[in-house]
């Protein structure tokens, strides 16, 4: 971590930062206003996420990150550009979203690059398994989206099987597929990474049925 991330991490706390806990977030109160919900889950550096944050005003953003650099470094980056509409959490998003985020409360979730896991007995360690399936589609409200990427092709694949039988879910694109990456998603690190190294990216937008 460096020196500026480190101090980040203390001084702007305050500012940025919600305390991870067992009680419901009053929302409304830590953000000030009333306003649509999303939540980043794992949003390593967070480049990503204040570029999508400084384009939208209009909506409430909420990171969610173990990773103490990375949270330092988007603290840091939400200073610079002045955001008053981003929240960021050091916590484990199961936790915060079992315990701390009332269910249809979302209204967007995105999952960009998370750990791949990529050698079959370490599957079981990845994120997105079917009960975490059910734990988003009960905090999204109707008609909420969960965007998920990943460069990792069976992962991407095991995803899209199980969103497509799960109840609930509406696969945005037409054919059941994969979706062409949004224009409102900049590249992450972690992808142009990947990309450096000739990985594919698959995106995968699905919303929660009416
Ligand atoms: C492969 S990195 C991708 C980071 C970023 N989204 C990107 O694309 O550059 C996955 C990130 O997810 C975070 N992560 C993994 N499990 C998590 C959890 N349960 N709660 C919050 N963050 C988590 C890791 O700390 C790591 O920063």
């Amino acid at each position: 971590m460096t020196r500026a991330q480190h101090r980040a991490l203390t001084d702007l706390w305050e500012r940025f930062g919600i305390e991870s806990g067992n009680a419901p977030l009053p929302i409304v109160e830590l953000f000030g206003r009333q306003a649509p919900l999303m939540v980043e889950i794992g949003f390593g550096d967070g480049e990503s996420l204040v570029a999508m944050a400084s384009a939208d005003p209009e909506v409430n953003y909420l990171g969610i990150e173990v990773h103490h650099p990375g949270i330092g470094h988007l603290l840091l980056r939400a200073e610079e550009l002045g955001l008053t509409h981003l929240r960021v959490m050091r916590a484990d998003a199961v936790e915060v979203l079992e315990r701390q985020l009332p269910d249809e409360s979302i209204d967007r979730i995105q999952i960009f690059f998370p750990d791949p896991w990529p050698k079959a007995r370490h599957h079981k360690r990845r994120l997105i398994q079917g009960s975490f399936i059910e734990l988003l589609a009960r905090k999204l409200k109707s008609a909420g989206q969960l965007h998920i990427a990943t460069d990792c092709e069976d992962y991407a694949r095991s995803i899209l099987d199980l969103l497509n039988v799960a109840p609930g879910w509406v696969n945005m694109a037409s054919d059941h597929g994969f979706t062409p990456r949004p224009a409102y998603r900049p590249p992450t690190k972690f992808e142009q990474r990947g990309r450096r190294l000739g990985h594919e990216v698959w995106d995968l937008l699905f919303m929660r049925r009416k």
